[in-house]
């Protein structure tokens, strides 16, 4: 299976870079680094990078406005080939467009029990509200700060004599054993069997009278005592793929679609030609476009009474 393929961004140490960058040297992780890139030329975690033999940029945000520093390094982590970004200490707001492009695909690491301090001096404002926990967060980037879904987060225990340098310490070696973690976790997700049914599932169950059935062992949706219209194929006679199978209008379509992108389509076996198989496991599924399928697939086997109720609620 291929790799994620992520970008890191520092600003500072790079400490949590590293942590990801050595975790990504173990065979078995889902992610290698293919870019560490920094606004800061100075930054520590360069000259780590580098010496580990990843590839490196650096250019100061000095005068460049930010919409134009972005897109700068916006071209830097194209130019990688990177499918994630890992925000890892990197001191800078980042542009709507920027985050907007890598939505869902970009991580950062907070040293706060987020939603509690986002921000900066989290430390220091724990101390002083007199908490006895603090902790780290990793979270998915979203335009508003710090603000984006949770995706895990270790507790570090407040100590009578910390101060916010002790606590920063501690609350380090916390992030830097959470974040290849949830790093690893979340670049896995995309191709894991049971998180790609569960999205199909949402979208399938979503159409009017739809109901999950199993059918040899292959999870399906249909109408209530009507007709299948999705099919989720795991590693069907072990071929390692996951899929979603549904209708199409026959032959032609489904040549047109093979040839259009042979990877991902692919006509299923004993399905004959009114189906067409649609990887889901290839890391960059579009589940809008699923959902589209989905509804399309619906309406070649809702019996005429329904798409008519449909056809009629689409008029208002
Ligand atoms: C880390 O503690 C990280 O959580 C924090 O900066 C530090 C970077 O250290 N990030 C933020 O405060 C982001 N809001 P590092 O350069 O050694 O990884």
């Amino acid at each position: 299976m291929a790799k994620a393929r992520v970008a890191v961004l520092i600003s500072g140490s790079g400490t949590n870079m590293a942590a990801l960058l050595y975790a990504a040297k173990h065979p078995d992780c889902p992610y290698e680094i293919v870019l560490v890139a920094s606004n800061n030329p100075e930054a520590e975690g360069l000259k780590l990078a580098h010496g580990e033999g990843i590839a490196t940029f650096a250019r100061a945000h000095k005068g460049v406005d930010r919409d134009a520093f972005d897109a700068i390094m916006l071209r830097q982590i194209q130019e990688a080939g990177a499918t994630h970004v890992a925000l890892a200490g990197y001191m800078r707001i980042l542009s709507d467009a920027f985050v907007e492009q890598w939505e869902g695909r970009m991580l950062n690491i907070h040293p706060s029990l987020l939603p509690k301090y986002t921000g900066l001096h989290t430390h220091q404002r724990a101390l002083d509200a007199g908490d006895t926990v603090a902790g780290c967060s990793v979270h998915l980037v979203t335009p508003e700060l710090d603000a984006g879904p949770v995706l895990g987060q270790t507790e570090v225990t407040i100590r009578p004599d910390d101060t916010a340098d002790t606590l920063a310490e501690r609350v380090k070696m916390a992030e830097h054993q959470l974040y290849p973690r949830i790093l690893s976790a979340y670049v896995s997700r995309d191709r894991d069997p049971e998180w790609l049914l569960a999205q199909v599932r949402e979208r399938a169950m979503a159409q009017p009278e739809a109901d999950e059935v199993s059918s040899h062992g292959m999870p399906c949706f249909g109408i209530i005592g009507g007709k299948k219209f999705a099919y989720v194929s795991v590693d069907h006679h072990g071929d390692g793929k996951t899929a979603l199978l549904v209708k199409i209008s026959g032959a032609e379509e489904q040549a047109m679609l093979i040839d259009s992108d042979e990877d991902r389509y692919y006509r299923p076996a004993y399905f004959g030609d009114g189906w067409i198989g649609i990887r889901l496991d290839l890391g960059d599924t579009d589940w809008d476009h699923i959902a589209d399928w989905l509804a399309k697939s619906w309406r070649a086997v809702a019996p005429k009474k329904l798409t008519k109720l449909m056809d009629v609620a689409g008029k208002f």
